[in-house]
């Protein structure tokens, strides 16, 4: 059975001395008992290698929010794939809806993202997941499989090594969680895509995001296709994101 996946998205928040502190907790926190899963942190750019010092040495692994489409050059502002990789981010966030929304990225800058990532030998977190519209107008299954069908369309069978997280995204940061039942369902219809692109669609871990707390937590995990959990909010607070890696069984 793959090992279930616990990521900390921390959006833009910390500084150097918070993230001294909420890493300490965390880390102090998981020295006693080993955790049930893999547990990851994903700090602003800005602060990646220091979180890498920081976690020398713990089994909390590191990733990036985002990369930049392009390999290398005169792309001011821009990280690349080969930078996070040079820092021991072992995981990328590509299609964050944030990314989506308020920097227009397209299902297919996301798969240029997600293949730029693999090539570095970075595992991608490909973000899919429908609006409040969308899911009332009936087009759910339609949005995240059009979301996902992009990645699988340019990376092919490499799309094995990635990790899925369905974010609906009138779920994120809103306190309204989606139910045990449409998380499920969702999960399934990207999990019979994965299996419909290559013979290791049940390597894939397909994790949930949006509200994610220690109160749903076990829930969520309970359900067969739900394989962890992308946290924003929670993932800030030490305590509240150890219950939720606890919530693994
Ligand atoms: P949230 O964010 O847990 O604060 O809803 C999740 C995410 O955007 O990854």
């Amino acid at each position: 059975m793959k090992k279930k996946l616990v990521a900390g998205n921390w959006k833009m928040h910390g500084s150097q001395l918070a993230n001294v502190d909420l890493l300490s907790e965390l880390v102090h926190g998981l020295a006693s008992t080993a955790p049930a899963c893999d547990v990851l942190v994903c700090p602003p750019a800005v602060y990646v290698a220091q979180v890498a010092a920081l976690l020398q040495g713990s089994v909390v692994q590191l990733g990036a929010q985002d990369v930049s489409a392009q390999e290398a050059g005169a792309f001011t502002g821009e990280v690349s794939a080969a930078m996070l990789a040079d820092l021991a981010v072992r995981y990328a966030i590509v299609g964050h809806s944030e990314r989506r929304k308020y920097h227009g990225e397209t299902d297919a800058l996301v798969a240029l993202k997600a293949q730029r990532v693999l090539a570095c030998g970075v595992t991608p977190i490909v973000c899919v997941g429908e609006t409040l519209e969308e899911r009332e107008a009936g087009h759910a299954f339609e949005v995240v499989k059009r979301q996902l069908a992009a990645v699988i369309h340019h990376n092919k069978h490499c799309v094995s090594e990635v990790v899925v997280a369905y974010e609906p995204v009138w779920a994120i940061g809103t306190g309204k969680t989606a139910t045990p039942e449409q998380a499920q369902e969702i999960h399934a219809v990207l999990r019979a895509q994965l299996q419909a692109a290559t013979a290791h669609a049940d390597r894939v871990r397909i994790l949930y995001g949006g509200s994610v707390n220690a109160a749903n937590a076990a829930a969520l995990f309970a359900l067969p296709d739900v394989d962890g959990a992308l946290v924003g909010g929670a993932s800030l607070k030490a305590a509240e994101f150890l219950s939720i890696v606890a919530a693994v069984q």
